[in-house]
């Protein structure tokens, strides 16, 4: 098959592509099957998520910290870690090359901003 651009099928595919592998992933799984009811909104969601930050298309309207704060007690820095291990291979395996390095890059300062929002106590107590 051939490889996905940064388009909107491109990154529906990849969306799809991406949970479907998290989903079934021993660490990431049980959150994301807890904390979802609706995938079928959720892949709709990060879909506009990323045509939002690839594409500027201003489709997502949404706050992901909050939404990850949520889960404060179930998330760990290990887990972005294997967050961005996942999104790796699987832009990898779809993507064309410049697709996924961009894409990979994209993620991990995300990754690192939503960590700083969530980790990162400042002040102490
Ligand atoms: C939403 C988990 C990393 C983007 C969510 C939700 C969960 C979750 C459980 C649903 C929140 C809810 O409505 O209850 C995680 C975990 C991560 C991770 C366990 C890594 C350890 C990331 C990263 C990105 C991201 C790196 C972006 C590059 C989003 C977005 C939403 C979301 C855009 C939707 C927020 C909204 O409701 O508007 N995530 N996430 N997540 N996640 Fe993550």
């Amino acid at each position: 098959m051939g490889k996905l651009e940064i388009d909107d099928i491109g990154l529906e595919s990849l969306v799809d592509a991406f949970y479907a592998r998290v989903r079934a992933d021993a660490a990431l799984g049980p959150i994301f099957n807890d904390a979802i009811g609706d995938w079928p909104e959720h892949l709709e969601k990060l879909t506009d998520f990323w045509s939002s930050v690839m594409l500027t298309s201003g489709r997502y309207k949404g706050q992901p910290v909050p939404a990850h704060m949520k889960h404060k007690a179930q998330i760990t820095p290990e887990l972005f870690a294997r967050w961005l291990a996942l999104w790796a291979q699987t832009t990898d395996a779809l993507m064309i090359p410049e697709a996924a390095a961009a894409l990979q890059d994209r993620a991990r300062r995300i990754a690192q901003s939503l960590q700083l929002a969530m980790f990162i106590r400042l002040g102490g107590r």
